[in-house]
């Protein structure tokens, strides 16, 4: 039997369940490779922590060099999340002709492009299923199956901690700060989870994804990007009276060229993560707790959607096993490269922010006095923003801040920011006005 050497360097969440993983499939992972994965060194920070899976201990080490030094490793498997010492070990492995995988999408999302041409320049491979979704295999589905279609649009819950937060808040009228201590206590989160809460590690997801998709080039920063931390339970009401569900949507959709722009400009994207409603009856209003789900619309395909366990030990750990796998049949095969990497230079290009245009669900808190109702909607048509509904709930308490609530026809970003930030200004708004993004998926 052929073995094929590996080391690991992390053994948290997602590294627990890959060694108990290649423990358990052992038989049926040697059937179905004709090789052996052998484990020879876990690299952690603390050797005398205890741990949810046994592990000789003479395999644990505390330097990550040692992954690097040691020629019987082919493949390092990056399981210790941040950006720079991830990198170092990422980089150190690929100078030494190692092949990576790696669950991280921090990295991927700030240093993926380093990292992806070093790969190509040493004739190594980079797999990555792990970093979006979890266990749910998009990165193959888009850089294999689809390989012969051509992505429209991409609309993803991609971050299992958020989505189990708006669920618990839904269903069962849940606190934000408890929802998240138990998304904690579940391993769903990150290390530090504003990350999750913010939509900052959704954003890193749709930067990965987009350059699959579309074959752009985004940096978190420049994604549209707001969290879920503002949300509150009377959304969630508001939400189910227009008939939608409220979800944390990373979007990419593609756009067409540049109004204006010269022939054979490349087309354009948007790129958002935020807060969203969507039609209650839609597949993605029905995918709850921590899982993910994503739906993709391309020429030839059409409409289709992948949906599992986005976050936890197990179902990243069978993402992380299976490039193990798929990488250990190229060096096997003698042909490294087989997948190309992602291309070195953007096909697309960034649509401004303010250029995006959909349907708005706006909260105004008003002073029940005359003439305010006429005063918000004739700002609203003088920025061209169309109602498409409106809810004011009666006020029995005077002098209290009044809901109304508009909800839009498809607008431009740019205008309803400017009549936004001139109604707020008015003295019969008593607060600042809440804005959710409409989806129809
Ligand atoms: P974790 O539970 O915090 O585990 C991190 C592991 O890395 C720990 O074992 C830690 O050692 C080790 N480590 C950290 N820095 C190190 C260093 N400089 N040298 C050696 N070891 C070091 O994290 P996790 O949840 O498993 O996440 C790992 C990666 O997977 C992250 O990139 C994350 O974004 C990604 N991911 C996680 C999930 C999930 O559901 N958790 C899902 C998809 C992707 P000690 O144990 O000794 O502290
Ligand atoms: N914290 C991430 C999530 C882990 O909740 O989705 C999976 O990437």
């Amino acid at each position: 039997m052929r073995e094929v050497g590996i080391g690991i360097a992390g053994f948290g969440i997602v590294g627990g369940g890959v060694l108990s993983i290649l423990r358990s499939h052992a038989d049926d992972i040697e059937a179905r490779l004709g090789a052996r994965i052998a484990v020879r060194r876990v690299a952690v920070r603390d050797a005398g922590k205890e741990r949810a899976v046994g592990l000789d201990p003479a395999l644990l080490t505390t330097r990550v060099e040692d992954l690097l030094e040691d020629p019987e490793i082919a493949v390092v498997v990056e399981l210790m999340g941040g950006v720079d010492s991830a990198f170092d070990l990422v980089r150190g492995a690929l100078e030494r002709g190692k092949h990576v995988v790696t669950a991280n999408k921090a990295l991927l999302a700030a240093r993926g492009e380093d990292i992806f041409r070093l790969a190509r320049q040493q004739g190594v491979d980079v797999y990555y299923e792990a970093a979006v979704c979890g266990g749910v295999p998009i990165i193959r589905t888009l850089r294999e199956a689809l390989a012969s279609d051509r992505i429209n649009s991409l609309h993803g819950i991609v971050n299992g901690t958020t989505n189990f937060i708006l669920t618990a808040m839904d269903e069962q009228g849940a606190r934000f700060e408890d929802a998240l201590r138990e998304a904690q206590r579940l391993g769903y989160a990150e290390a530090d989870p504003t990350l999750d809460v913010s939509g900052g590690d959704a954003a890193q997801k749709l930067c990965v994804l987009a350059q699959l998709a579309f074959g752009a080039r985004l940096k978190p920063e420049d994604v549209l990007t707001e969290g879920i931390t503002a949300l509150s339970p009377e959304d969630f009401r508001w939400g189910r009276e227009f008939g939608y569900a409220l979800k944390l949507l990373a979007i990419a959709r593609r756009t067409g060229p540049a109004e204006g722009a010269a022939a054979g400009a490349p087309d354009q994207i948007e790129a958002r993560v935020h807060p969203a409603f969507i039609p209650a009856g839609s597949l993605l209003a029905g995918v709850r707790g921590a899982m993910n789900a994503v739906v993709l619309r391309s020429e030839a395909l059409g409409p289709s959607m992948l949906y599992g366990q986005g976050a936890g030990a197990m179902p990243t750990g069978s993402a992380v096993v299976s490039d193990i796998i798929d990488l250990t049949r190229n060096i096997l095969a003698g042909s490294p490269g087989r997948v190309p990497l992602p291309p070195d230079r953007p096909l697309v290009e960034l649509r401004p922010h303010e250029e995006v245009r959909c349907a708005y669900y706006l909260r105004f808190s008003v002073k029940d006095a005359p003439g305010v109702l006429a005063r918000t909607a004739s700002k609203l048509a003088e920025h061209r923003i169309s109602i498409a509904a409106v809810q004011q709930r009666e006020q029995n308490d005077q002098g209290q801040p009044v809901p109304l609530v508009i909800v839009t026809h498809q607008a431009r970003e740019a205008d309803l920011r400017g009549a936004i930030d001139e109604i707020d200004r008015y003295p019969t708004t008593l607060a600042p006005t809440r804005l959710i993004r409409i989806e129809s998926v």
